[in-house]
């Protein structure tokens, strides 16, 4: 990499939040599945700096909002079925945050939300934006699985829309990208569906939101990874990256 592209790197890669690289992690970098660069191997990429007093009440208050979900039965037959509560994931000064639907079953087994292989694809995604998944904060509308994987039903997301909205609230993004009708449509409480929620943005308290489609719709439906990659072009470009 030359000198100006790699000023023009860490100019992205600063706009994008990222605050400290080592000394090695611009190396490697490969063409990604959505033939954009992605970010470097886990081994050589900078941990996230999470230094500040403000960021340290975050965690405390994120710890005790997961603390609270862990023991929420608001579902009983949720409640009953879960293995682990899903809390979120990622920074918690994040500038970027990702909204999911609700947990499948690699994400009930781990804690942890997009674990499997729409996870995996969301992965490559946050990549594709040179961004790390430790870059940005991941969460989801509901917290715990719903059985068989069905949709979330309204009383559900009622349940669950304190947790998430005080996620956001405390995470404080600047950008918020829904995943999928049912993070699009409980974030911004509309019925519309995805396909009119895209290519449009909307406010939620300070933060700028973005819908594009769920992982899990591109899994059965390759030929969108398109059009979300359009999406991500739109939300990293108003951030000052060019992808
Ligand atoms: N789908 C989601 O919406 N969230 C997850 O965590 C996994 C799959």
């Amino acid at each position: 990499m030359n000198a100006r592209a790699l000023r023009q790197r860490l100019e992205s890669l600063q706009a994008a939040g990222v605050a400290e690289i080592p000394k090695n992690s611009m190396r490697g970098r490969q063409p990604t599945a959505m033939g954009q660069r992605a970010a470097t191997a886990a081994s050589q990429a900078p941990q996230p700096v999470v230094s500040t007093a403000i960021a340290d009440d975050r965690i405390a208050s994120l710890r005790i909002l997961a603390e609270q979900v862990a023991g929420c039965t608001r579902c009983a037959e949720l409640a009953e079925a879960r293995t682990n509560t899903v809390f979120g994931v990622g920074r918690p000064d994040a500038r970027i945050c990702f909204l999911g639907e609700a947990p499948g079953a690699d994400e009930d087994a781990s804690g942890e939300p997009f674990v499997g292989r729409a996870g995996q694809l969301l992965t490559k995604i946050i990549e594709a934006c040179h961004l790390r998944r430790e870059d940005v904060y991941i969460l989801n509308v509901l917290k715990c699985r719903p059985p068989g994987n069905r949709q979330p039903a309204a009383d559900e997301v009622a349940h669950c829309r304190g947790y998430f909205e005080r996620q956001v609230e405390l995470v404080s993004p600047q950008y918020i990208c829904c995943l999928g009708t049912t993070a699009a449509q409980a974030l911004l409480q509309t019925t519309e569906p995805i396909g009119r929620l895209r290519k449009r943005w909307f406010t939620y308290g300070s933060a700028k939101v973005i819908c594009t489609y769920h992982p899990s719709y591109l899994l059965r439906n390759p030929a969108a990874k398109r059009d979300v990659w359009d999406d991500m072009k739109v939300m990293m470009a108003d951030m000052g990256v060019e992808l």
